[in-house]
């Protein structure tokens, strides 16, 4: 089977960390966002995943080549020129998935993360016999996304309005499909958009189908969504396999420590905190609702909460970072400074406190 994941996008919503990297190489829970993704698609059969792309594919390639041969998976680009929009890099990439196997392709949105049933949805696909089959979950604010409704008993899709202005339902498109070659090959080669334009029409045609995903969704592809994701995915991680949490005296609820981070003496880390490799937190650290990147370091009796730490970055001793705090790449946070809400771009100093929510350029 094949996968294609949309790539696209400058990812302005998680600046700075976008402006080191691609969004999908952002790190989540200790790995590329990315990487949840090609996992998943591998343990359920994908061999080959075709990423639709539209700037920086050097980047993204160097960086999975690695992954290609540790996973057993084939990872190619294909570039778009002018971004094609959600339906037409499927066009641009059709030769590439189709090649005259009669299997559907998988069609991911690359800044979802859920638990990826996907062997669930093969099943699911195959039951219905229809053309398309979308996940779908549960939403608060269903306006945001593509809202999907549908026959309970059967998962028929009877309508599908992308970003609705009026309340039409709850149940909403979390941005993992499984495609027929028929439907991709009848997608124009143009900027198109698989929620506006392909999958209101194969619903009228009643050839779309909705599974309810189970377990935890988030879009984390802004700061708010990410530090939640994280704890709906160490909630999760609990439940499937807490042996990759941390234990010991100075953990409290979910927290996953990289093997090579260094924790020192009398520091209290957790709820919801993800310590990234090659971190030194020193001691009487406190640390909670945090994501740590790779290379940090955080000096003695610091405290962090609800924030995000870019890689590389160090923090001095004494200081507060909170309230989604979001440090790029390299920044260095001098001693006894408070952070609230500071966004602060990559390779800076931090000589002064940030008394509110701001961006430090
Ligand atoms: N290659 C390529 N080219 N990818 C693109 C382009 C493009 O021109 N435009 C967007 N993408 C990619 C994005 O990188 C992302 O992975 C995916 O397509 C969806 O785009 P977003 O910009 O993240 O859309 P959204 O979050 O507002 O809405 C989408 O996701 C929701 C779930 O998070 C829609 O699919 C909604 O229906 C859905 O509910
Ligand atoms: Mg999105």
């Amino acid at each position: 089977m094949k996968a294609l994941i949309l790539v696209g996008g400058f990812g302005t919503r998680l600046r700075p960390l976008t402006l080191s990297v691609p969004k999908p190489l952002v790190d989540f829970a200790n790995k590329p966002m990315i990487l949840h993704q090609i996992e998943a698609l591998k343990a359920s059969g994908v061999t080959e995943v075709v990423l639709a792309i539209n700037y920086q594919p050097e980047v993204m390639l160097n960086f999975l080549k690695e992954f290609e041969a540790k996973l057993g998976i084939e990872i190619t680009c294909s570039q778009e020129t002018e971004p094609l929009g959600t339906a037409g890099p499927l066009a641009l990439a059709r030769d590439k998935l189709i090649d005259g196997s009669a299997e559907p392709v998988f069609v991911l949105n690359s800044d979802v993360i859920c638990e990826y049933p996907l062997k669930e949805m093969i099943d699911f696909h195959k039951a219905h016999g229809g053309e398309a089959s979308i996940m779908v979950t549960k939403v608060d604010e269903p306006s945001k996304y593509g809202v999907v409704v549908m026959e309970e008993s059967t998962g028929k899709v009877e309508k599908f309005v992308e970003k609705p202005k009026l309340f039409v339902g709850n149940k909403i498109n979390a941005g993992i499909y499984l495609l027929n070659p028929s439907v991709i090959e009848s997608i124009e080669l143009r900027p198109t958009s698989i929620e506006k334009e392909v999958f209101p029409k194969i619903a009228t045609e009643q050839k779309l189908f909705a599974m309810v995903l189970p377990g935890f969704w988030m879009d984390i592809g802004q700061p708010k969504d990410y530090i939640t994701g994280l704890r709906l995915y160490l909630d999760s991680l609990r439940k499937k396999s807490s042996s990759k949490l941390a234990t010991g005296f100075h953990i409290v609820g979910n927290v996953l420590v990289d093997e090579s981070a260094v924790i020192g003496e009398g520091c209290l880390i957790g709820p919801d905190v993800a310590i990234g490799p090659g971190c030194v937190v020193e001691s009487g650290v406190r640390l909670t609702r945090c994501t740590v990147m790779r290379g940090v370091r955080i000096k003695k009796h610091s405290c962090i909460s609800s924030s995000i730490i870019g890689w590389h970055s160090t923090i001095g001793q004494w200081a507060r970072v909170e309230n989604m705090t979001i440090l790029g790449e390299d920044v260095h946070v001098r001693d006894e400074i408070y952070s609230n809400g500071g966004v602060v771009l990559p390779h800076k100093e931090i000589k002064s406190s940030i008394l509110k929510p701001e961006i430090v350029m």
